[in-house]
């Protein structure tokens, strides 16, 4: 079972939204799956996910929004002592206000009390953002996982180490070049 989890994000600058991290429940499945549009995560795949007893799902509400709506959202599998983001998405209209940091750093958070010893994922080579987002959190290149995408194209896998005793983040320089 999921804790059910209720974090806020302050502003770190004037241009960063303020924002309440929660557990996504049944209710956030249409506005999560309205972000997700692009990916092709449908409700039906969500309600699989909430369903998992592995999956863990947060969304992200603006504070000072005029709506609760979810404005962004994270998946991710705890499987042993691992962590695996699955996908972490922000509305378009909402991208650049650290909101997807933000719930990135939920995730390692948890990641951290469960004392896993790793967080893993798998980003399209051509996702500068993603990739800027996650070596700022410490994430390392680890491989190049050829056509992995339907469309062929690779993925980098990428890898936070963390020390389980202490939740400190091991750091690493790539192990492949992504420049080629
Ligand atoms: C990747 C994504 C989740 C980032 O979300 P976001 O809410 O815009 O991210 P943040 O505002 O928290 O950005 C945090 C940091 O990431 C980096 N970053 C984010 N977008 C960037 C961009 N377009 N170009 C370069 N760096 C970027 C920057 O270092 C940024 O910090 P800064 O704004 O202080 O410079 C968002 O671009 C998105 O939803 N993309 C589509 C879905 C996707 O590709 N998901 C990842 C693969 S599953």
């Amino acid at each position: 079972m999921v804790e059910r989890q209720s974090r806020t994000h302050g502003a770190l600058m004037g241009t960063h939204a303020k924002v309440r991290i929660d557990v996504m429940i049944e209710p956030d499945l249409h506005a999560v799956a309205s972000i997700a549009a692009s990916s092709r995560i449908g409700e039906d795949l969500l309600r699989e996910e909430l369903a998992r007893p592995w999956s863990r799902t947060w969304v992200a509400r603006e504070e000072d929004g005029a709506s609760p709506l979810p404005v962004a959202f994270i998946v991710a599998w705890h499987v042993a002592d691992e962590l695996h983001v699955l996908n972490v998405t922000t509305r378009t209209d909402r991208r650049r206000r650290g909101i997807g940091r933000a719930l990135m750093e939920t995730a390692v958070a948890y990641g951290r009390e469960k004392r896993v010893k790793q967080v893993l994922l798998e980003v399209r080579r051509s996702n500068h953002a993603a990739i800027a987002l996650y070596r700022t959190m410490g994430f390392f290149a680890t491989r190049l996982r050829p056509r992995y995408y339907p469309d062929d194209e690779d993925a980098v896998e990428m890898l936070l180490l963390l020390d389980p005793q202490t939740g400190e983040i091991l750091p690493r320089d790539d192990e492949v070049r992504l420049d080629s």
